[in-house]
């Protein structure tokens, strides 16, 4: 869900659903809006789907008012339907809340306040979070404040909240647990946000709030942060790096079409000042700063979800091959929930592009009480992941937009690479030679990544045949066996095409029941170690009639006779093909996608950072 706030000298809404539009992507089910006005009432107007069809419900609506707070929602509790939808209003209609997370324990709050005499009008954690708050004010006669901190200190889950208070338009009090939010200060208004990307247009002075703090935020009045236990803490206010133009589409239909274009540019900024510009070393200094521990680790456990656990298992062959470690790649919402053995001396790398997802923040949380070294790898500068590891680096391909990650994937890898090098000669595993190969062939990707997107015509067109199947395969070995995963994923995140990614050479033990001539099967069959067994796996699949779109290496001749369709990658060293097969996989479900008229930027039921478990 996606939180925004504003107070200050403007009017309020336009800030506000401006503001909802850049954080649609972290949920896009319902929306919702609440205004002070200048006769001090409180309206709340709320509507089921997209934030347009928000702006088309008020049209008519009195949006007037300098203080407000706006939320887009991912549903957890209760479906998406207007009673559902934020901001929830409390019994007596006086306080307006908004909230991002889930509150676990809200069967018994709510029974508790049902016995009080409390209706309910939703079906959220939500409205029972407002009621309960409004309950313990008026049960003890308290200021809002500490109504708001006991009641938070009550509440088991994750949240990241906002409230309005009738009657007083000068204040909004807003709060976080394991949920995102952000203090935007401007020159006599602040802004409250999910993330920064509603704020940066008005002010780069920002204040993060950590786990169970409170942002009492009053008109022309520095911002007040005080923990649930009452401790006053000090503001500490930081300068955001993003830009403006990462936000705005520069020309391309969709978000996701340019940030698959971005690819060259965001690689070459992660490599910078990283990779030297003779390109003979890397150096991180996440590593630097840590090099014994990296040295003497005994296993790496890396643990993410959805498009960052398919890097972490190309991580786990570049950690394999380069610096001979053992490397566990975990689904942290799995890892997190076992009784998962940890040793002091391993090293657990959490990967995120948005540094926010619940299930690998636990897992963070696991590994360091078992004595781990985390390490993150996270797109989002001064997101949660980079603030609860030891040590870290940041992607650096600047805000993903496009609910369907791509820059950030590609970015990851590259993160992943750099490191796998650095440690892989710390520990003296990697040959010289094989350093200086991988180095220098990893400065050139960027260009060979332009010359796969300059594919983009004849692979839209091959779109247009496949738009109708469906299911699809995806089949790679090695290293390109998780790019198969995350090509099936991407496929299906956008076009709702069912699709699976296997190995290769598994397919014979069960998939290959599916194959027949309405099955397109996406081969990667690059030049490399494994390339004579993926041309046996394909054999094995035309065989029995399958159609086969096949990833080759420039100059490819004998899988380009076998199969149906062919696209031609440049070649590259063997660890760093994922960076050049992914792109037109990327591209094949975004033509897709878009020929079937499906809303590619936001998918169906995704969100974009997922901070509930
Ligand atoms: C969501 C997104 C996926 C993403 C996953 C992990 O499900 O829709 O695209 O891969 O979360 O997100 P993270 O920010 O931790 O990489």
């Amino acid at each position: 869900c996606g939180i925004v706030g504003y107070i200050g000298f403007r009017e309020a809404y336009p800030v506000l659903i401006k503001g909802l539009h850049r954080l649609e992507y972290r949920g896009y089910d319902s929306a919702g809006v609440a205004l002070i006005n200048e006769r001090n009432n409180l309206s709340v107007y709320k509507s089921k789907g997209r934030v347009q069809d928000l702006e088309e419900y008020v049209q008519d609506k009195d949006t007037s008012g300098t203080i407000g707070i706006a939320h887009t929602r991912w549903a957890t509790h209760g479906e998406p339907s207007n009673a559902n939808a934020h901001p929830h209003y409390s019994q007596s209609e006086s306080l307006a809340l908004i909230h991002n997370g889930i509150i676990e324990n809200y069967a018994v709050l709510k029974a508790q306040l049902i016995a009080n005499g409390y209706t309910f009008h939703s079906s959220t954690d939500t409205e029972v979070l407002v009621q309960w708050i409004e309950y313990i004010r008026q049960l003890n006669g308290y200021d809002l404040l500490t109504a708001v901190q006991i009641a938070l200190s009550q509440v088991v889950g994750a949240y990241a909240i906002a409230l309005l208070e009738k009657g007083n338009p000068d204040q909004i009090i807003a709060a976080r647990k394991s949920s995102p939010l952000v203090v935007g200060v401007g020159k006599g208004e602040f802004f409250l946000a999910s993330d920064a990307s509603p704020i940066i247009e008005y002010t780069n002075k920002v204040i993060y709030l950590d786990d169970e703090e409170i942002a009492v935020i009053r008109r022309d009045q520095e911002p007040k942060i005080i923990t649930l236990t009452n401790v006053r803490k000090p503001l500490h206010i930081k300068e955001l790096e993003m830009n403006l133009s990462e936000l705005e589409r520069g020309g391309y239909p969709h978000f996701m079409l340019k940030e698959i274009f971005e690819q060259p540019e965001t690689l070459k900024n992660c490599m910078s000042g990283r990779i030297n510009v003779e390109a003979t070393n890397v150096t991180l200094s996440g590593i630097i700063d840590h090099k014994d521990k990296f040295i003497q680790a005994k296993r790496i456990i890396i643990v993410a979800c959805g498009t960052s656990w398919h890097a972490g298992l190309i991580g786990k062959y570049l950690f394999e091959e380069f610096c001979r470690v053992p490397v566990e790649v975990e689904y942290a919402s799995e890892f997190r929930y076992r009784h998962p053995v940890i040793h002091p001396e391993d090293i657990v790398i959490a990967i995120s592009q948005s540094g926010e997802t619940a299930d690998s923040l636990a897992a963070i949380e696991l590994a360091r009480h078992a004595g781990a070294f985390v390490y993150g790898i996270c797109n989002v500068v001064g997101s949660s992941i980079p603030r609860n590891t030891h040590s870290g680096s940041y992607t650096h391909c600047g805000h993903e937009i496009g609910v369907a990650s791509t820059k950030a994937f590609t970015a990851q890898i590259t993160v992943l690479t750099m490191m796998a090098l650095a440690i892989g000669k710390e520990k003296g595993k990697i040959s010289v030679e094989k350093y200086l190969a991988v180095i220098k062939e990893l400065s050139h990707i960027p260009e060979k990544i332009e010359r796969v997107l300059a594919l983009n015509k004849s692979i839209k067109k091959l779109s247009r045949i496949f738009t109708y199947a469906r299911n699809f395969i995806y089949l790679g070995r090695g290293y390109n066996y998780p790019i198969a995963l995350e090509g099936a994923l991407k496929l299906k995140e956008i076009s709702y095409i069912h699709a699976e990614g296997y190995p290769a050479a598994e397919m014979k033990h069960g998939p290959i029941a599916l194959i027949d001539n309405e099955m397109p099967v996406v081969a990667i069959a690059t030049h490399n170690t494994v390339y004579e067994k993926v041309v046996s796996n394909i054999q094995e699949i035309k065989a029995r009639n399958g159609r086969v779109i096949a990833i080759v290496t420039e100059g490819d001749k004998s899988v380009k006779s076998l199969v149906d369709h062919c696209i031609e990658i440049p070649s590259t060293e063997e660890c760093l093909e994922p960076l050049l097969t992914s792109i037109p996989l990327q591209l094949i479900a975004y033509h897709i996608a878009v020929n079937k008229n499906r809303d590619v930027d936001m998918p169906r039921n995704l969100a974009k950072s997922v901070t509930v478990e």
